[in-house]
């Protein structure tokens, strides 16, 4: 597409990025994606365009990575929960429930040398990482109240590709079930699986307060993203161009973390007037039996990622 120049005039770019991602526009992601390319195009004079696919148009959880390494596309900004499965289970650290108190404490991971070190290792897979963004803290659904652990007794609980958050749902007296982000509405409105968790930006924009009864506020983890490129395609950008991307892509991730709680916030505004579904707070005995229940997990992933990640994880944590 011929893309209009500061000047006005209008030329077909030299160079296209292509970035795919599988949530909704009005979201933290779609938003922060969509900035990306305008700044992009806007600061290149229309010589490098953008072209953004949302909501999986054209790869979803299970394919996304594998695109990103082929070359089919450029950048992607998967869940910190998908890159277990392409052998980095260190970055389910961030899935750990109950881990952060607050934003502040995961900048203390994503802006200090931990943040940097998760990202170095994707090169063991050819990729580059660019940088972390938020989302925000998940909420519990389901067609009834998750109060108390157990509340999800037997309940098929949709998870994202994380051991983490499968090892979770079990300690709460769930059946995890591992599903695209893309299937789950379908998968909730036909009863292949009960209830999930998701920031309520992802809830709303899926349209899963229609087949979602109850929405729980359990703020119980964290959902956030790396956004990743392929490193073949990086190191052959020109250095000025690469500069240009990285600035325009580091302004975008930091509009996101700004907007990132307003859009949750606007969400669950609208899902209040909506009135499909009952929204429940957590008294603080709840939440804390809750934590309770799933403590067990931190040893689970300590098992699974080594002592080490889990000393530079609690380093990173402690307050200064
Ligand atoms: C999910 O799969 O639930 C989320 O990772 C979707 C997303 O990218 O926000």
């Amino acid at each position: 597409m011929a893309l209009p120049t500061a000047t006005g005039a209008t030329h077909r770019p030299e160079i296209t990025l292509r970035f795919s991602h599988v949530v909704a526009e009005e979201t933290p992601k779609g938003l922060a994606a969509n900035r990306f390319k305008v700044l992009v195009e806007q600061r290149s004079g229309g010589r490098i365009g953008v072209q953004v696919y949302p909501n999986a148009q054209l790869y979803g959880d299970h394919d996304e990575m594998q695109a990103l390494q082929l070359g089919a596309v450029d950048l992607v900004a998967p869940s910190l929960s998908k890159f277990g499965r392409i052998g980095l289970p260190e970055f389910e650290m961030f899935d750990l429930p109950f881990l952060f108190d607050d934003l502040n404490a995961v900048r203390r991971i994503t802006l200090g040398p931990l943040g940097q070190k998760l990202l170095q290792g994707l090169s063991r897979q050819g990729l580059v990482g660019l940088g972390f963004f938020d989302n925000g803290f998940k909420q519990m659904s389901a067609n009834r109240p998750l109060l108390e652990p157990g509340d999800f007794a037997g309940l098929r609980m949709r998870v994202q590709a994380s051991r983490v958050i499968a090892a979770q749902m079990r300690a709460l007296g769930a059946r995890p079930v591992t599903l695209a982000f893309s299937e789950t509405r379908r998968a909730l409105a036909a009863g292949v699986v009960d209830g999930t968790e998701n920031p309520v930006s992802n809830f709303w924009t899926q349209a899963m307060h229609e087949v979602q009864s109850d929405l729980s506020l359990t703020e119980h983890g964290y959902l956030g993203y790396a956004v990743v490129t392929n490193q073949r395609f990086w190191q052959h950008l020109q250095a000025d161009d690469r500069a240009l991307i990285n600035q325009a892509l580091q302004e975008s991730l930091a509009f996101a973390n700004q907007i990132a709680d307003t859009q949750n916030d606007q969400a669950l505004l609208a899902l209040r007037q909506a009135g499909t579904t009952r929204i429940h707070s957590l008294s603080a005995a709840q939440r804390r039996r809750m934590h309770q229940a799933v403590k067990p997990v931190q040893q689970q992933l300590a098992r699974w990622i080594g002592e080490r990640w889990m000393g530079d994880l609690k380093l990173a944590l402690r307050k200064v």
